[in-house]
């Protein structure tokens, strides 16, 4: 359940006007880790602006995000440099260690997993981020222990018993 007073107060803080939409929408998703329904409902009327057009702002930037994310975002590198030493091959390891596709988040809102083009280190090859940490020149067989540094304690205690 969305506290829709939390919009009403990050709306206030903007001045209830419609030209800020933007900084509005990102502001609601750090609160909201997304952009629930709700949300984008309480937006629309706050500024007196049509649901469809918040909407179309909100589904327009890939910055926002109208699904649940996980608490940890992993991208995978598929720059031309970590395609051809194995970035394929760590999106992979990871859809089976987190039993999700790419695009997908794990149903206890962990992770999300996703793909990006050239994070900057094509010199670490293969890359792959989780959240703000860069984890290069990986092989397949180091992903479930670098995942396992990331889930919940409890979690990883109780996959290490299976
Ligand atoms: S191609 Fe992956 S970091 Fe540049």
């Amino acid at each position: 359940m969305v506290d829709v007073s939390k919009v009403q107060d990050i709306v206030q803080r903007h001045g209830c006007r419609r030209e800020h939409i933007i900084a509005i929408l990102l502001e609601c998703q750090d609160e909201f880790s997304y952009l629930p329904r709700e949300v984008i409902e309480e937006v629309a009327a706050e500024i007196d602006t049509p649901l469809n057009s918040v909407l179309s702002v909100a589904t327009f930037f890939r910055a926002f995000s109208l699904k649940p994310v996980g608490k940890h975002q992993v991208h995978v590198c598929m720059g031309t440099a970590c395609n051809i030493s194995g970035g394929p091959r760590l999106l992979e390891a990871l859809e089976r260690e987190l039993k999700i596709k790419r695009g997908e988040t794990t149903p206890d809102l962990q992770f999300s997993l996703d793909t990006v083009n050239c994070v900057g280190c094509c010199g670490l090859a293969p890359v792959l981020t989780i959240g703000q940490d860069v984890h290069g020149k990986l092989k397949q067989s180091q992903i479930p222990r670098i995942v396992k540094k990331y889930r919940p304690k409890e979690a990883s205690d109780a996959q290490t018993v299976h």
